[in-house]
């Protein structure tokens, strides 16, 4: 199977999951992270394990379609096909929407509709549910309401602490995300 699909991953934060994905072996090509937070420490792992970055502060830009030009038009030179979302913590717009219709996915720690936006895992603990877990979807302009492709429920541990249930849960993020956006370029890559 070709490794070339050009993909970007987009992030924020920590970058668990975008580590968990450049190390699985998968069928395509990891050609940039795009990050919207000037010291987040998934830049540093980028660049540890090779991967180009671009990193944008989103304010210096006149506005959201202003700034996801500047992301198309360099995702473009790479012929990016794929956006996959991993703890970006911004809306997606039309100008990146409109091009890569069906075509960016998203992980998010919570059994979705529950506990959409921020902070979903102490969502669901405050609530005190039994089960919670993981939703892949698909992306659209609202927060977390795209399309779902893929779910996986997690029970919480009678007496589990928020920090133990947190760890099982990205535990779980790092084994099902690889494996969700191989089954989708799989099955792209058999369409053609
Ligand atoms: C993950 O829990 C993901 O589901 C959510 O944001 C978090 C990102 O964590 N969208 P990390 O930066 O990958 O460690």
């Amino acid at each position: 199977m070709s490794k070339n699909t050009p993909v970007a991953i987009f992030a924020s934060g920590t970058g668990s999951n975008f580590e968990a994905i450049v190390q699985a072996d998968l069928p395509c090509e990891i050609v940039m992270l795009v990050c919207d937070k000037l010291n987040a420490p998934v830049i540093e792992k980028a660049k540890n394990m090779n991967i180009p970055t671009l990193v944008l502060n989103p304010k210096r830009f006149l506005n959201k379609a202003a700034y996801e030009e500047k992301i198309l038009f360099e995702l473009k030179k790479v012929q990016v096909e794929w956006i996959f979302l991993a703890g970006y913590m911004r809306l997606i717009g039309d100008t990146l929407l409109e091009i890569f219709d069906k075509r960016i996915i998203n992980i998010h720690p919570s059994l979705l509709p529950e506990f959409p936006g921020k902070d979903a895992i102490q969502q669901a603990f405050n609530e005190g549910v039994s089960i919670t877990g993981i939703s892949v979807h698909y992306v659209d302009e609202g927060m977390d309401t795209g399309t779902l492709i893929r779910q996986e429920k997690l029970p919480v541990h009678p007496g589990e602490t928020l920090k133990e249930l947190t760890e099982r849960i990205h535990k779980l993020e790092h084994k099902l995300y690889p494996e969700v956006i191989a089954e989708l370029l799989l099955q792209k890559s058999n369409r053609h």
